[in-house]
């Protein structure tokens, strides 16, 4: 083998491709940011491949502007927890992986069996207790980024 080569052209000279590869690559290479999720096709516009970029001033997220309201994209529920913060937290409640998590009363509730999680993803109940996933904001102006 040429010691040249490079991993992924080793990988692809194995006849791996597609998924196959990717999760290979991300396998070996050991990154913490490969993420296998799939964005669904509404992803808003304007952010990078590692980030949400949302624009309140639109309509379709000028809910976010009312602290209390939020919003799901990509599975993910962002909320408006304070005047200056927000929170994003997954939509896939630890406890049983239902895709139903939203923000009610400044938290975040799964109606499936009644897991609480605050806005930092801490587990507040016994259903809770696995945590959620979160994802760092950045507000600047009229745009909501959201680290993926
Ligand atoms: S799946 Fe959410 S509380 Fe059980």
């Amino acid at each position: 083998m040429n010691e040249k080569m490079n991993r992924m052209e080793f990988l692809k000279k194995l006849g791996l491709k597609g998924a196959s590869l990717f999760a290979v690559y991300c396998t070996t290479s050991g990154l913490s940011s490969c993420i296998n999720e799939p964005i669904d096709p509404t992803t808003p516009t304007g952010g990078t491949g590692n980030e949400l970029s949302l624009d309140l001033s639109s309509s379709a997220y000028s809910k976010l502007n009312t602290i209390g309201n939020f919003v799901i994209v990509s599975s993910i529920v962002i909320a408006r927890v304070s005047t200056s913060s927000f929170a994003a937290l997954t939509q896939v409640c630890s406890h049983q992986g239902s895709k139903k998590v939203v923000f009610s009363s400044g938290e975040f509730y799964c109606p499936v069996h009644g897991a609480r999680f605050d806005t930092t993803g801490k587990g507040l109940n016994s259903t809770g207790t696995r945590g959620l996933k979160t994802y760092l904001t950045d507000f600047q102006g009229t745009t909501l980024k959201v680290k993926l």
